[in-house]
């Protein structure tokens, strides 16, 4: 695909997330020659900065890029950090739009941009619709002449209102084609790996349905606690921190039907069918008996003291806030009937693992010794973080006499493609975005099918009567209640063992 000159303008661009993610990634595709011969990255934020006090935050003195480049890049830094512009946008980003305008348009001339401008608003959500307003005003989402482009980065929405007002907020200004809604899990390598596991191989797609899969399990643990982000956490929470996006995101490529093509929009069809058919948890009884919510409390890891979520940094001490979230639910097709989907995610947990676990169901007749065990029936597991890569287990004989059944692994490892450079998840998403390519982007009604199924949850966990919060130490996996969510069909696959 060709890139065209284009210029990249970065709202929040004295953020963290633009000098630990954003520039670094940039920096990559220029390494790898990615970027079009013309580009330029335009800072724009509240604080004063120059240029080159820009250049040099996130780029020449930043320690996520020089301190981690290989002598070969230290010239390529350099140049790179040429491309690098910043303009000071006041104190609540709404005033100076106009001159906001000048710069851009004085940088498009000098740098052949052809007008096409992406905008990306790494900013608090409040901003969003006010920012599209402003960059209308100056004519900056007018598409006549080079495309405009806005992305945005999550939390997209508190909850489903939140989300549709957030939509209509922007769509105001941007037209849904051009809006590109961030989730960095579609940037992994592995969760784009799962539409091809699925759809290029003809040995898995026709078992991928109720009659031979038993039950589907997703773990996301992270071994942080919530770090330097309480404030932020504490309003938030595991469900929407995690569950409505990234992970809602991956149940939807393993549940969706074929699509006819491998593109933006038939891709995104089927996801939306796809979330649009969980079953909504309606009833008290439903949401209590599928839903967990839990807290790490104070423990020790490693002879180390680490402290509970309430101690944490701005986090209030009598929080309900969720660190844990599992939840237990149906997908109502034809594909999925009556397959139960577990899905766990958590702070402070022994590990960082995200993984996806297809439970075969096992053969209708057990002829050998030691194979009916649900617990030796055949599981693939799709590992998407980290040891990137996918198991397959299956039963072989052991050597001997009689038919004993024992369980080995078929596995693979993106670490054995060496001479392949996996790109970051930015890294991808940007150029994607660079490209005009949305497939790996959130669309509207995606976003607003994923909060339609975690609403109730959110509801019931604020307003139910007697609905708990559970404990756990920091560094375990989970609470005991978790367990028996899924006592009736097994156990949780411990994610540390092969
Ligand atoms: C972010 C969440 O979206 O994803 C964080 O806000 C979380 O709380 C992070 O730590 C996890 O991303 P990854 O790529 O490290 O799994």
């Amino acid at each position: 695909n060709k890139t065209e000159n284009q210029m990249l303008i970065i709202f929040g661009a004295s953020g963290d997330l633009t000098a630990r993610k954003l520039v670094p990634a940039l920096f990559n595709l220029f390494r790898d020659g990615h970027v079009p011969d013309n580009f330029v990255v335009l800072g724009v934020s509240r604080s004063n900065l120059t240029d080159e006090a820009f250049r040099k935050k996130v780029v020449l003195e930043s320690e996520y890029l020089k301190n981690k480049a290989t002598v070969k890049d230290f010239g390529l830094i350099e140049n790179f950090s040429k491309n690098l512009f910043y303009e000071d946008l006041g104190e609540n980003y709404d005033t100076s739009y106009s001159s906001l305008a000048e710069r851009i348009g004085d940088l498009n001339i000098e740098f052949s941009i052809g007008n096409n401008y992406i905008f990306y608003l790494s900013t608090p959500p409040s901003l969003f619709e006010a920012i599209s307003k402003n960059l209308t005003e100056q004519g900056l989402n007018d598409e006549t002449e080079g495309f405009k482009r806005l992305i945005v980065e999550k939390p997209f929405g508190y909850d489903l209102e939140t989300a549709k007002n957030l939509n209509k907020g922007i769509q105001k200004y941007f037209k849904e084609s051009q809006i590109y809604r961030i989730d960095h899990y579609l940037g992994k390598e592995t969760v784009q790996n799962l539409l091809v596991t699925r759809f290029a191989n003809s040995i898995f797609e026709p078992l991928w349905n109720r009659n031979y899969i038993h039950h589907v399990e997703i773990t996301n643990a992270e071994s942080n606690g919530v770090e330097l982000r309480g404030g932020y956490y504490d309003n938030s929470g595991a469900l929407r921190d995690m569950f409505q996006n990234h992970l809602l995101q991956i149940v939807s490529l393993i549940v969706m039907e074929p699509p006819i093509a491998a593109n933006a929009q038939e891709i995104r069809n089927e996801k939306v069918k796809a979330l649009r058919s969980l079953r909504i948890m309606k009833d008290e009884k439903t949401l209590n008996e599928n839903t967990i919510r839990a807290q790490y409390v104070s423990s020790k890891i490693n002879g180390e003291v680490v402290k509970g979520y309430r101690e944490e940094k701005d986090v209030n001490p009598e929080s309900k806030t969720e660190t844990y979230a599992a939840i237990k639910f149906f997908v109502d097709n034809w594909r999925w009937k009556d397959v139960p989907f577990y899905v766990r995610t958590a702070k402070r947990m022994p590990t960082k693992v995200t993984e996806v676990v297809i439970h075969f169901k096992s053969p209708h007749h057990q002829i050998f010794q030691d194979s009916g065990m649900l617990n030796k029936a055949n599981k693939l597991i799709i590992r998407i973080q980290p040891d990137e890569g996918i198991l397959i287990k299956f039963g072989v004989k052991v050597p001997g006499q009689g038919f004993k059944v024992e369980r080995a692994n078929l596995d693979f490892y993106y670490s054995s493609l060496q001479e392949t450079h996996v790109m970051e998840a930015y890294e991808r998403l940007l150029l994607d975005a660079m490209q005009g390519d949305a497939t790996l982007y959130a669309r509207a009604d995606e976003v607003e099918a994923a909060w339609a199924f975690v609403d109730p949850i959110l509801d019931y966990w604020k307003n139910g009567k007697d609905v708990r919060v559970h404990g756990y130490s920091a560094g375990a996996w989970g609470p005991k209640n978790a367990d028996e969510l899924i006592e009736g069909i097994g156990t949780w696959r411990n994610p540390s063992e092969n």
